[in-house]
């Protein structure tokens, strides 16, 4: 006899790794989120740029996780290789100061999570030409880019989480809880990177979310699963 379509669900979830609970989960459903995703790229000149090793992994499935609890998605990529997920508005850009501009664009919404390596400086000036190598040393001149997460927090309006990264090498609670009060969010989620098996380009990661008054420390593995993991956090701090 045939199995209940939702025991086939869950087995065939079982044995992809995925978390994925029965397709009717649909606790985002009504909600507009905005996802940003991958790195940026800041232009020094013509051919070259300042860049960071962000695969977008993380964002894109947790773009997909949440379009699949019935959620309007839209996802801000920086320049990555990865396949759009189905039904999930994508809008590419390059750099710090577009990611911005298409963020803000995206409002309003309901959760922002920012899961985008933002380069923290860019270029005062890119180069019209390709820079020469005439001196033995060569100083760039380069200046803070916008907080995106923290405009976010700070101003956009009907927001019911924002909800940002912190990717660190050392005192990850530390520095990850004195994000969370120093860009107002409401959670962050931290990752070590500089390991093996985990950050950036992995499929793998090791996560731990920290909320003002409590934390959870997700099962290392997938980054598919622990982003379904994220958005089951998600819609439990939004009920609370
Ligand atoms: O301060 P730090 O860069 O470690 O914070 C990381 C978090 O802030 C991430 O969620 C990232 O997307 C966001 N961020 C941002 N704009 C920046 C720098 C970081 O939105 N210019």
């Amino acid at each position: 006899r045939l199995s209940e379509p939702e025991a086939i669900i869950a087995s065939l979830a079982a044995s992809t790794g995925s978390s994925a609970s029965p397709v009717a989960n649909r606790a985002l459903a009504g909600l507009r989120v905005v996802v940003s995703a991958g790195p940026t790229y800041e232009d020094l000149d013509p051919v070259r740029y300042l860049g960071n090793r962000s695969s977008g992994k993380m964002g894109f499935a947790i773009a997909d996780s949440a379009r699949r609890r019935g959620a309007e998605v839209v996802l801000v990529a920086g320049p990555v290789h990865l396949a759009t997920p189905p039904g999930v508005r994508r809008v590419d850009v390059r750099s710090a100061a577009q990611m911005h501009q298409a963020v803000f664009a995206a409002f309003p919404a309901d959760i922002y999570i920012g899961a985008a390596a933002v380069a923290d400086y860019t270029p005062r000036m890119p180069a019209a030409n390709k820079i020469k190598k005439s001196n033995e040393s060569l100083a760039l001149d380069l200046v803070r880019t916008p907080d995106i997460l923290s405009e976010v927090a700070a101003q956009a309006e009907g927001l019911k989480l924002v909800v940002g990264f912190a990717a660190e090498t050392e005192n990850v609670a530390g520095y990850a809880r004195g994000k969370l009060v120093a860009k107002h969010l409401d959670l962050i989620v931290a990752n070590r990177v500089g390991v093996a098996d985990g950050g950036f380009e992995s499929d793998q990661n090791a996560m731990t979310a920290y909320w003002q008054d409590g934390e959870r420390t997700f099962t290392p593995g997938a980054k598919t699963r622990l982003a379904d993991d994220l958005i089951d956090l998600i819609v439990e701090r939004l009920d609370a």
